[in-house]
């Protein structure tokens, strides 16, 4: 195997779990947090805080660089061609309901047309039906194919000279399958240049090297959570010359050039859409883990994250009687399934006395859930920190909750 075991650097994966070793495999849900991210969090607010863009003080000023110099790593990581297409955001969900109001409101009209998939996330659905309430805009669905991945043949014919916007997920958090994005992009611009695209990486910037250029993406967003760093951060990319054409999202302090009653003026991108005091310490903490990732390669990880993937797959294979729905032939680190006539928040029960920490239920995917015909999958998502250890400990869970409840 590639990569040396990381556990060592999760302090909390030393922890035992009623009495068992503690197998986390739950890192889609949220990722477990590397001691360099708590130990940079820890500095900055006990030696380096103060708020930023404001301060005529040494602190301020220091910390306004530091906070800049992640948004100038976050571009480097994602590989946008400016630090002024970086904004940082509350989460995932924040960044496309900021591209929902600020593009969506700026730039549709009644009956212009949204593509989105039927393995959305919530967050990738949701923004886009309150857009529909208040512009009277249409949102079009490619639907998912037995084997889980996209019907790329519906989506060519679901275009039209009505499309404004593909949102699309790059990895389902559901099922782990990546979706072609590179083609998807190519099909919509070849269609019509005009068309914006949106890619939703939060599953995606965690497993794999990203580049928004080479993509050809519009907007790309992902949250710092699951990217080893804390809550309460996330990222949208936008095309500068796209970002330029967009409405506040949010008014407030920080983002304006000057305020009367009678109106006010805006800062150029990004500075534009973030209002208020920024989640400067989270996002110090999300400079402190995409560090982190450098340390050891984002390659090495999708070497490392393959083997596991294949090794786990092998591993579920002798387990009988089950549904596996993570089948797409190309997926990051995530099985979902089913024992048959299981419920499986009963799975998730034991499996979590045997140490052993999953997600069940719909996974904020009901529609995916309704195609699938379940209620809900239990899924087990792989992180840095994952090895095979894990995986024996998930498979042999398995294994002793269909003993007791099939
Ligand atoms: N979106 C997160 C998940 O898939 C919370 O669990």
């Amino acid at each position: 195997m590639s990569l040396r075991n990381y556990r060592n650097d999760f302090p909390i994966l030393k922890r035992k779990v009623h009495g068992k070793r503690f197998a986390y495999l739950d890192s889609a849900a949220s990722a477990q947090k590397p001691t360099v991210m708590a130990e940079a969090v820890v500095e900055v607010l006990t030696s380096g805080y103060a708020n930023i863009h404001r301060g005529a003080y040494k602190f301020s000023q220091d910390l306004t660089a530091i906070y800049e110099n992640v948004r100038q790593q976050v571009a480097d990581f994602i590989g946008a061609s400016t630090d002024k297409e970086v904004i940082f955001t509350a989460n995932a969900t924040d960044a496309i309901n900021l591209v929902s109001y600020s593009w969506g409101d700026a730039h549709l009209k009644e009956g212009d047309e949204i593509i989105i998939s039927e393995m959305e996330h919530h967050a990738n659905i949701v923004p886009w039906q309150l857009l529909r309430d208040r512009k009277g805009i249409v949102i079009k669905v490619i639907p998912v194919k037995d084997d889980a991945t996209l019907d790329m043949e519906a989506y060519k014919a679901l275009l039209t000279d009505r499309t404004r916007l593909v949102s699309i997920v790059h990895a389902s958090n559901a099922l782990g399958t990546i979706n072609p994005v590179e083609e998807i992009i190519k099909i919509a611009k070849a269609y019509n240049p005009d068309i914006k695209v949106l890619v939703d990486g939060s599953q995606s910037v965690v497993h794999m090297p990203i580049n928004v250029q080479e993509m050809g993406c519009d907007f790309f967003v992902f949250t710092g959570h699951k990217l080893y760093g804390s809550t309460g951060v996330g990222v949208l990319y936008g095309r500068y010359d796209v970002l330029e054409t967009m409405i506040p999202f949010r008014g407030g302090g920080d983002m304006i050039d000057t305020v009367t009653f009678e109106r006010s003026t805006y800062k150029e991108p990004p500075f534009r859409f973030e209002a208020g005091t920024p989640p400067i310490v989270q996002v110090i903490g999300l400079g402190a883990s995409i560090d982190y990732i450098y340390g050891i390669g984002m390659t090495a990880i999708m070497h490392h994250e393959a083997e596991l993937l294949r090794i786990g797959d092998a591993l579920l294979s002798e387990v009988d009687d089950i549904t596996i729905y993570s089948k797409a032939p190309s997926r990051v680190g995530i099985f979902s399934l089913n024992i048959n006539g299981v419920h499986p928040s009963d799975i998730g029960m034991i499996l979590d006395q045997c140490g052993v920490a999953v997600r069940t239920g719909h996974h904020c995917c009901m529609p995916l859930m309704k195609r699938l015909g379940v209620e809900g999958t239990l899924r087990a998502s792989m992180g840095i920190y994952t090895n095979l250890e894990d995986l024996e400990q998930f498979v042999s869970g398995l294994k002793k909750a269909k003993e007791m409840l099939q």
